[in-house]
């Protein structure tokens, strides 16, 4: 017996080290991005999206679409962007050359680089909710690649096409995980694309669904990335990798999948993945608590470089499914209550992200403002608005007439968007906002209409009326996710009960 598990351990860790040609481990810093779906009966203005991005300090978004208006609003903003390419046009895309390059014209290059386009996503889980698209699909990538390559932007921006986690099966043990045959012939010369192009294999990932449709096979604690003891984790009796959670087994399923097409230098991005923080009475797990825990404990793990099992140390990136919740969206109450955010900017909930770094900030709720006190002296205030903009060093050219903030053309107003945004500047130190006892903090946000000042999650400003033209959010197929996507097959959970049953019986 000890000579048999001698031998699997060698066996094991020689697999491991075959794993030479990883090429890609310090090529990508991983990080974490935000789905942007619009199907919202009250869809905030793209500025007041913009506002929330970047007092969240999110970095990085995927929109469902090339939304001019959403592309207007990303501009300078440092934001680095995912556009789409919707399904409902990809037969298009996908027949014609030319409507690729059209498309990548006005919604790529007409942006780019004042808005920072980093990947297009071509379709959205096309094999699973298209597939009499999936014909298309390869030509699709190329002639969009092949637009890019003229407008000399392939080096800039990567071109793939998200799937849903259920073209792989077999997905636990990972190291036996591969592609539903039947759509070789489109994965071999999908991979053959992405791995000549230098792109990402784009995967949406959902534990949820996967805990779900289990029936108790899976933990609930392995699904939302809690601590397990050792004796509890999942092992890969091939690999002796031990697995923690169902988001790291998915990834190395991929890997694996990928290795047994012969592809082994292709790195995963996670496109979608996140729980729903609200369901109806047959969705007790959709909760608060969590959603909570599985998006924190996500981030922290992309963050951490902690990586996968089989790839250690190579994190990631991974996009929240999503930032607002979803009011319009059909199907159970859960298919709603995705979001970080409603519709006004307010947290859904809190993430418990102690030392997360940059991302998503978790002091929405006690927002403070630095605004001019009621009954101040006028000329008191001129002097100090007269210093904030000059020695202060506050930008004040939103002030001036005809810009955002000009209205109401009082000192008191121009003197609180100076104060507030001096305040901001000192990193919300308390003394920072006294100005001569003129100034005062306060929780309400004084934003209006398109004067969104800086500390502002991005409220509905309602009177917002920028020179962009208003988003089009009714687009029924704005949002990737289908509501059958994260199916398990059945040898997937024959395995499960196996390993499972082995571990716990
Ligand atoms: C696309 O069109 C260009 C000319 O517009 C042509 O040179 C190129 O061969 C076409 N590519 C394909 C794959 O048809
Ligand atoms: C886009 O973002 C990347 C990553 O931060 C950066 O390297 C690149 O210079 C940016 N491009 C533009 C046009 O701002
Ligand atoms: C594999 O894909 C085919 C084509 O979509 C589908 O009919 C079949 O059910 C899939 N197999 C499994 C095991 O999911
Ligand atoms: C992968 O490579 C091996 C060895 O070169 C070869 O035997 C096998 O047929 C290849 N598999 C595929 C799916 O191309
Ligand atoms: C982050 O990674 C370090 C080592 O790389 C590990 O010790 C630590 O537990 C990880 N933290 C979390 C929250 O995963
Ligand atoms: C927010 O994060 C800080 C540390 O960054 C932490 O001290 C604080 O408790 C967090 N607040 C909440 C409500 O989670
Ligand atoms: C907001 O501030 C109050 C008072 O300082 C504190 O009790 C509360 O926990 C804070 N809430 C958050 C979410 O940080
Ligand atoms: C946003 O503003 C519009 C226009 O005033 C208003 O109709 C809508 O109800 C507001 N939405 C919210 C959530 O306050
Ligand atoms: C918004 O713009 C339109 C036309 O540009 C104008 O008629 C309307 O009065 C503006 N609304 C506000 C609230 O400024
Ligand atoms: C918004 O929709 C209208 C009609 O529904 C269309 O004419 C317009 O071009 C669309 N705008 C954008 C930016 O897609």
């Amino acid at each position: 017996m000890a000579v048999l598990i001698l031998v699997l351990l060698l066996a094991a860790s020689v697999a491991a080290a075959s794993d030479g040609d990883f090429l890609f481990s310090d090529a990508f810093d991983a990080y974490i991005g935000v789905n942007i779906g619009t199907d919202l009966s009250d869809m905030p203005h793209p500025t007041q999206v913009v506002a929330l991005l970047k007092a969240q300090q999110i970095r990085h978004v995927r929109l469902y679409n090339a939304d001019r208006a959403m592309l207007l609003a990303l501009a300078n903003t440092g934001i680095q962007v995912m556009v789409s390419v919707p399904n409902d046009q990809l037969l298009g895309i996908g027949q014609s050359n030319s409507t690729a390059a059209n498309w990548v014209s006005h919604n790529v290059v007409a942006h780019y680089p004042a808005t920072n386009i980093t990947a297009i996503s071509v379709g959205s889980e096309v094999l699973t909710s298209i597939p009499n698209a999936a014909t298309v699909l390869i030509n699709a990538l190329k002639f969009i690649h092949s637009a890019l390559v003229a407008s000399n932007l392939d080096g800039q921006i990567k071109v793939s096409t998200p799937l849903s986690s259920s073209v792989i099966l077999d997905s636990f043990p990972p190291s036996q995980a591969f592609f539903n045959r039947s759509w070789n012939p489109v994965m071999v010369p999908m991979l053959n694309f992405l791995q000549s192009t230098g792109s990402f294999f784009m995967l949406n990932i959902y534990p949820y669904y996967d805990y779900m449709e289990s029936n108790g096979v899976i933990p609930l604690d392995y699904a939302l990335f809690k601590p397990l003891p050792p004796n509890k984790e999942a092992v890969d009796a091939n690999t002796l990798l031990h697995y923690s959670n169902v988001f790291d087994a998915m990834v190395d399923a991929a890997y694996f999948a990928m290795a047994f097409l012969n592809f082994t230098n292709i790195p995963v991005m996670v496109t979608e993945s996140g729980w729903p923080s609200k369901g109806d009475s047959t969705e007790p797990d959709a909760s608060l608590e969590n959603a909570n825990a599985y998006n924190s404990n996500l981030i922290r793990h992309v963050l951490n470089k902690t990586g996968t099992p089989k790839h250690p140390g190579i994190a990631v990136s991974t996009y929240i499914y999503e930032l607002y919740n979803e009011d319009t969206k059909p199907g159970p109450i859960s298919e709603k209550n995705w979001g970080l955010f409603d519709a006004n900017g307010s947290p859904i909930y809190i993430l418990h992200l102690t030392g997360s770094g940059m991302v998503l900030a978790n002091d929405t709720t006690n927002q403070t403002f630095c605004t001019a006190r009621d009954g101040a002296d006028p000329k008191m205030l001129q002097a100090a608005l007269d210093w904030a903009c000059g020695p202060g060093k506050v930008d004040c050219t939103t002030l001036s007439q005809g810009q955002a903030c000009y209205e109401p053309d009082n000192v008191f107003a121009h003197a609180s968007y100076a104060f507030d945004t001096y305040y901001h500047q000192m990193g919300k130190d308390s003394e920072s906002c006294d100005f001569n006892g003129v100034a005062a903090i306060t929780t309400t946000d004084p934003s209006h209409g398109s004067c969104i000042f800086p500390g502002s999650v991005g409220k509905n400003g309602s009177l917002v009326n920028i020179t962009a033209p208003s988003m089009n959010s009714t687009s029924s197929n704005s949002s990737g996710r289908n509501i059958c996507s994260g199916g398990l097959t059945s040898v997937f959970m024959i395995i499960v009960v196996l390993i499972w049953s082995a571990l716990f019986l």
